[in-house]
């Protein structure tokens, strides 16, 4: 008798999956040999993402529509998959509307973060990648920042929302539970699959940079406004660490690959996601200009509220850890979020 031999991929569950990271990371893990299972509430993205992930892969991936806070949908997937890792990104994100509206922050990223630790636990998948950010830092003493750098009062809502989800995730391992979790802090995510059938969707004004830049020079917004360029910077302006969302996504297939090789321990580590090289805001103006042609219309304005002058990762650890590193140039992410910004406009 002819025995079969079956190769199941390992079904990973992408929490904000449709949306600009979790998609270009869904696109990542699928190329990795994983097979990635989306969840989205699509209120902060578009059902076309799924066809742009279709035509990239060559297949369609399984995507259910709905709320990452409902214990049942989450128990109805972990029962229709064996699934052996969560990535969860699904959280409103917008710095100023969490001032505004805090309550509807703190209820959907907590309260998303809160059923799936529970439902998994439940189930007893324990690797967890959980998606943080640089703002945990507030404004550092010490350039560049390293995992070790304290982290301080948030700034915003927003911020804290990603504080409290991962003092949720260490005071859940700090209790035994069986969960194996990395915290990565992201820096500024940017740039669009080569492909361009994925990429950022702003909707409204883009309160980031790069999109905002992008549309300003498509002729969609007014000039960009910088805000300010009187810091106390090497050239005055704002310095950050932009990181190519292919970049970032790999970042995260590499950290999900540690977390499946480790034994099942209850255990936390933090990974900062960054490149590791801080750039300002005219010299991403410059880089802009060089890399796509297209002059980009600004004018300097005053500083924006709750800003940090300068903040650059020390990508040290996750090099050595995980072996990962961000191998992107900031032309490639400018180039790739322009050719994604023209296929915006087709
Ligand atoms: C912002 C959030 C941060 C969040 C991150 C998510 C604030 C204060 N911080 O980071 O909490 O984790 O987005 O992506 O909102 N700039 C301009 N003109 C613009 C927009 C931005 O000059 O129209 C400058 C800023 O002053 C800054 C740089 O561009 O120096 C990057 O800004 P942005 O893209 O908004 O990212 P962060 O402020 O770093």
């Amino acid at each position: 008798m002819t025995k079969i031999l079956r190769y199941d991929s390992m079904n990973i569950l992408v929490t904000g999956g449709a949306g600009f990271i979790g998609s270009h990371t869904a696109v990542t893990l699928a190329e990795a040999g994983y097979n990635p299972i989306l969840i989205d509430d699509f209120s902060n993205a578009e059902p076309s993402v799924l066809d742009g992930l279709k035509s990239i892969l060559g297949r369609a991936v399984t995507c259910y529509h709905g709320d990452c806070a409902d214990r049942n949908l989450l128990r109805q997937i972990v029962s229709d998959f064996k699934i052996s890792g969560v990535i969860h990104f699904a959280a409103f994100k917008a710095v100023g509307e969490s001032m505004s509206d805090p309550l509807n922050y703190y209820r959907n990223n907590l309260g998303t973060t809160l059923a799936l630790i529970e439902v998994m636990l439940e189930a007893g998948v324990s690797p967890f990648l959980f998606s943080s950010s640089c703002t945990v830092y507030g404004i550092p003493e010490k350039m560049p920042v390293t995992e070790e750098t304290p982290v301080l009062p948030a700034m915003s809502v927003y911020g804290n929302t990603k504080q409290i989800g991962e003092e949720i995730l260490q005071d859940t391992v700090a209790a035994g539970k069986k969960l194996k979790v990395i915290l990565l802090r992201y820096f500024n995510p940017i740039g669009a699959h080569p492909s361009a059938l994925i990429g950022e969707l702003p909707r409204g004004v883009p309160g980031n940079i790069v999109p905002y830049m992008t549309q300003a020079a498509a002729g969609l917004r007014p000039p960009l406004t910088v805000y300010g360029n009187d810091y106390n910077t090497p050239d005055g302006y704002g310095v950050r660490d932009y990181i190519h969302v292919m970049d970032l996504a790999e970042a995260h297939v590499a950290a999900l690959k540690y977390l499946l090789d480790k034994p099942d321990e209850p255990q936390c580590e933090v990974f900062n996601a960054g490149t590791g090289r801080g750039v300002s805001v005219l010299e991403l103006i410059q880089s802009f200009e060089r890399v796509t042609g297209v002059k980009m219309p600004y004018q300097i304005g005053p500083r924006r509220s709750g800003d940090v002058p300068m903040v650059y990762a020390d990508a040290g650890k996750a090099q050595r850890v995980l072996g990962w590193q961000a191998n992107r140039s900031l032309d490639e992410a400018l180039a790739d979020v322009w050719r994604w910004q023209q296929h915006l406009l087709k």
